[in-house]
């Protein structure tokens, strides 16, 4: 039976790619320290089998580097992903988005794992004014999380190369899907646009003529299966194709499938500051290793995403 090691796997992301990889047939090992502000959860986990849930910090786990050992993928799906409260709070984004990383690159030396997957973030790249961003632009970043990330990623680069170990960096963008975070302040502009269209709100696109590059978890987690049977030597970061959409564009998708409206905004000061601008991901070197991309259609992803946060929230409301 194949074996995979998610770290932060009962959050958003690592969740779906842990109930995926059970589902085909991985036998999946979870270490999550379900820490507080992310949407890390032992509920995620408990609609799936074969998955055993270590509910401990990365920092804390009892010797690590043997629980590095004879997965045939690792995957770190750790941190955290409020970007707006980092800037209030830059070190709590330091120990989820550098420090606990530094607990695998530092067990690489002692237990050679066969691949690790981090999951970094296009977010890093910066502001690209002009694109395709392929893997050889410079990374810039904007704001405190995409700092960590970057750093987190430079060691996961040397540790590749000091100790012989493949490590696949994936970059990519807005991720939307089943148990996405739905509820707080700073969940991400599909999950707000989503929530407050359920809650009957209008939905407010702020400048004109924007553009993400967005991703269905449940894609991210088949290229994570993947990835666990491609040969791939040494340090390599991948960007990962998602759909190349205009925000408008895709809250009017949201829009029909909740029966809500949307109206255009200016776009305020403040994220302007951080915007990425509108360059597409160049998805070659992927390309090369996949082939063409297996997307699920945009339309019948955001449908399946309306739906799972609307049963959730009518859950979250029913418990008040
Ligand atoms: N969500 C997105 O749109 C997106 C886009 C690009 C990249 N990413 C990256 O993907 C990764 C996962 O994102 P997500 O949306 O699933 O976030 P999430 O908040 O849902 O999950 C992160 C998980 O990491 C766990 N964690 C954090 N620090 C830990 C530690 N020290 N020890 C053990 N567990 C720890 C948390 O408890 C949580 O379960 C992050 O690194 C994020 O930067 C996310």
């Amino acid at each position: 039976m194949a074996s995979a090691l998610v770290l932060g796997g009962a959050g958003f992301i690592g969740s779906n790619i842990c109930r995926h990889l059970a589902a085909r047939g991985f036998r999946v090992t979870v270490v999550d320290g379900l820490m507080p502000r992310t949407s890390g959860k032992a509920a995620n986990l408990a609609s799936a089998a074969n998955i055993e849930l270590i509910a401990q910090r990365i920092e804390d786990v009892n010797s690590f580097s043997g629980l590095l050992r004879g997965h045939d993928i690792v995957i770190d799906a750790m941190g955290w992903t409020s970007h707006r409260q980092a800037f209030d709070d830059p070190e709590y984004d330091l120990a989820l988005n550098l420090s606990s990383h530094l607990v695998v690159t530092r067990a690489m030396r002692i237990a050679r794992a066969r691949r690790i997957v981090y999951l970094a973030s296009a977010h890093q790249y910066g502001r690209v004014s002009n694109g395709p961003i392929a893997e050889t632009q410079p990374l810039v970043p904007l704001d405190v999380q995409s700092i960590h990330k970057t750093a987190a990623e430079h060691h996961y680069r040397i540790a590749a190369e000091r100790n012989g170990v493949s490590v696949v960096s994936l970059r990519f963008g807005n991720t939307f899907g089943p148990g996405q975070p739905l509820i707080g302040c700073d969940v991400g502009l599909i999950a707000d646009m989503i929530r407050k269209s359920l809650a009957g709100e209008t939905i407010e696109v702020f400048g004109e003529g924007r553009r993400r590059t967005v991703h269905y978890a449940p894609d991210l987690a088949k290229v994570i299966e993947a990835l666990a049977h491609l040969e791939v030597f040494g340090f390599v970061p991948i960007n990962v194709p998602g759909e190349h959409i205009a925000i408008s564009e895709l809250a009017r998708q949201i829009a029909f499938c909740t029966g809500g409206s949307v109206t255009q905004k200016s776009l305020p000061v403040d994220i302007a500051a951080v915007d990425t601008g509108n360059a597409p991901l160049d998805c070659a070197l992927f390309e090369k290793y996949f082939g063409p991309p297996q997307l699920t259609p945009l339309p019948e992803a955001v449908a399946m995403a309306v739906a799972d946060a609307h049963h959730r929230l009518g859950i979250a409301e029913q418990r008040k």
